[in-house]
């Protein structure tokens, strides 16, 4: 597990709602991440999870007052925020919400969050009709404006039995974000477009040719580019895996459906990240039936090439900037050069088959016009990281 949130400081504010059962998940993923949290509850927060809970998850004192003696010189809303690199809270009632827009500061957790000098995250959950009154939008609105950072609320059924927007965003979600918050926004403002999994091409209704690509990579720059700050459309061919939070993703299974699907949105885009594997040939004849066993003649299949997805997008009039992918067997750096050039693309990343196929690390190099730029070995979120780096840095100057 990447610890993506080592070395952070972290207060996890908690007010009054169901949602606080959510925060005991939160709190310990935090931790599995690496955060050091401190945990501040309301008095309304104690009526749906103890403090107990949240000390026994969180390794540290729970603190709930402005009056606790346990710091010396009485000043929790001071000591707690300084040197701390987030407030979170969450859940956020509308009554909380409410106290953070006059700046009211009647108890421990509205004091440290005026008290502090540190950015604020604040998570709201409460009934839709609560979510949706003028007041609260307006609440939300004024806290936007003052610079405080508002995630969800999601869109679902509801503890009181109504179905709506107000549920707290789920703890992986909220992780999401807070990881998200703290990563440079190099590609803020840019739209970007990736293709990621295996294509799967059918020989008959139950038979497919397809290969082993598991996703990761390409899920894995589809986070890192949210995370960047871009809007990212991710077209999957199957995986196992979840969309990243924040991302579209347009599910296709063949490399007809993922050429479509790719060239209805790149002119729209600005950079264009070709991660899937994308089966060069397909079935010339699919069998409207099962082909039936013959055990004396095993049938003869013919094909046809699929088209050529990124080398189409790169000769796009004003398309968007291309990222190709190579995985080869061997001469790695021989091969990737000469298809960088042949694709028609300022950026391709190579590795070696044999080390990259449903692994959790790779290995990869950055071939562009001055060269090969190899990355040292890692796991696949930091070093997606380290790609929406090198292409940030790019996107703007280097030609093919
Ligand atoms: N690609 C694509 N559409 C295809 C085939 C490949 O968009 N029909 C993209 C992949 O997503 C990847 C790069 O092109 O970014 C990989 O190219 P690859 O298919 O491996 O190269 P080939 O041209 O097939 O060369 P070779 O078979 O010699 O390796």
């Amino acid at each position: 597990m990447t610890k993506d949130l080592q070395g952070k400081r972290i207060v996890l504010g908690l007010s009054g709602g169901i949602a606080c059962y959510k925060s005991a998940e939160l709190v310990r993923r935090m931790i599995d991440l690496g955060a050091s949290v401190d945990v501040v509850m309301t008095d309304a927060a104690t009526h749906f999870i103890t403090a107990v809970t949240m000390q026994a998850l969180s390794g540290r004192p729970v603190f709930l007052d402005a009056w606790d003696a346990r710091i010396p010189n009485n000043m929790p809303h001071i000591d707690l925020t300084r040197g701390a690199d987030a407030v979170l809270i969450a859940p956020a009632s509308a009554d909380f919400m409410a106290k953070l827009v006059q700046g009211r500061a009647d108890d421990l957790l509205s004091t440290l969050c005026l008290a502090r000098a540190c950015p604020l995250l604040v998570a709201p959950a409460m009934n839709r009709e609560m979510w949706a009154a003028a007041p609260t939008q307006r609440n939300a609105e004024q806290l936007k404006r003052d610079g405080v950072m508002i995630l969800g609320p999601g869109n679902g059924d509801q503890a009181c039995g109504e179905t709506g927007d107000g549920r707290m965003l789920e703890p992986a979600q909220l992780l999401a974000e807070l990881v998200g918050f703290f990563q440079p926004k190099l590609l803020s403002g840019k739209r970007v477009l990736i293709t990621a999994g295996p294509t799967v091409e059918p020989i008959d209704p139950v038979r497919v040719i397809s290969n082993r690509s598991s996703g990761k990579t390409g899920y894995a720059l589809a986070r890192a580019a949210w995370e960047a700050g871009a809007e990212v459309t991710l077209i999957s061919g199957p995986t196992a895996l979840s969309t990243p939070h924040g991302v579209t993703r347009i599910n296709v299974e063949t490399a007809e459906q993922m050429y479509n699907a790719v060239l209805a949105s790149a002119a729209n885009q600005d950079i264009f990240i070709a991660v899937a594997a994308v089966a060069d040939w397909r079935v010339a004849k699919v069998a409207t039936d099962k082909i039936k066993k013959n055990a004396d003649q095993p049938p003869e299949l013919s094909f046809i090439t699929n088209p050529d997805i990124l080398a189409t997008v790169a000769k796009l009039p004003n398309g968007p900037w291309c990222v190709g992918f190579a995985a080869e067997t061997e001469r790695l750096s021989e091969f990737a050069h000469e298809k960088r050039l042949r694709k028609g693309i300022p950026m391709l990343i190579g590795n070696l088959a044999q080390h990259v196929m449903d692994a959790d690390h790779t290995t990869v190099s950055i071939f562009d016009m001055h060269g090969e730029h190899p990355l040292a070995t890692s796991g696949k979120q930091d070093v997606a990281r380290q790609l929406i780096h090198a292409i940030a840095t790019r996107v703007d100057g280097t030609q093919a």
